[in-house]
């Protein structure tokens, strides 16, 4: 079983952007402890990170042509790109599980933080819990394959 784990904008900068906000792992700490958790459930796990929207639809077209499922930390992008949110329509459409994380929790943050126009297309939301949504995303996948 095959999981992507994206990353969308500004998530290269995790351990330097807002500490107080994101914690002080970097994106490489999240990706080891990823692929970790991922070879203990018994999955392939691929952690990408894009400031690209482009890039970040692509890589979803991807999942949907390989098959594969998606934990996905949007970023800003969940908030206005309904670019991403159809193409993560396209995911959960095909019967792949999609997951969306975010690190903090952005309905105790800025009301533009509060709309998540992938919330609708995702199978389930976990946010609020730092690294630890991450590990729990790639559980919920493994349970439901
Ligand atoms: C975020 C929350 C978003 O509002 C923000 O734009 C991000 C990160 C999170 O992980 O908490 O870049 O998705």
């Amino acid at each position: 079983t095959s999981v992507l784990v994206l990353n969308g904008p500004n998530l290269g900068r995790l351990g330097v952007r807002e500490p107080d906000v994101y914690g002080s792992d970097t994106l490489a700490d999240l990706a080891g402890a990823c692929v970790k958790a991922g070879t203990e459930l018994g999955l392939e796990v691929e952690v990408r990170q894009t400031d690209d929207e482009s890039q970040m639809i692509g890589w979803l077209h991807e999942a949907v042509d390989a098959g594969a499922h998606v934990v996905l930390n949007p970023a800003a992008f969940t908030h206005y790109s309904y670019a991403v949110r159809d193409a993560c329509a396209m995911v959960t459409k095909a019967g792949l599980t999609l997951i969306e994380v975010h690190l903090s929790n952005p309905a105790a943050r800025e009301v533009f933080r509060h709309t998540s126009v992938v919330g609708g297309v995702s199978t389930g939301t976990i946010a609020g819990l730092g690294r630890e949504g991450y590990l729990l995303a790639l559980r919920a996948v493994a349970a439901r394959t």
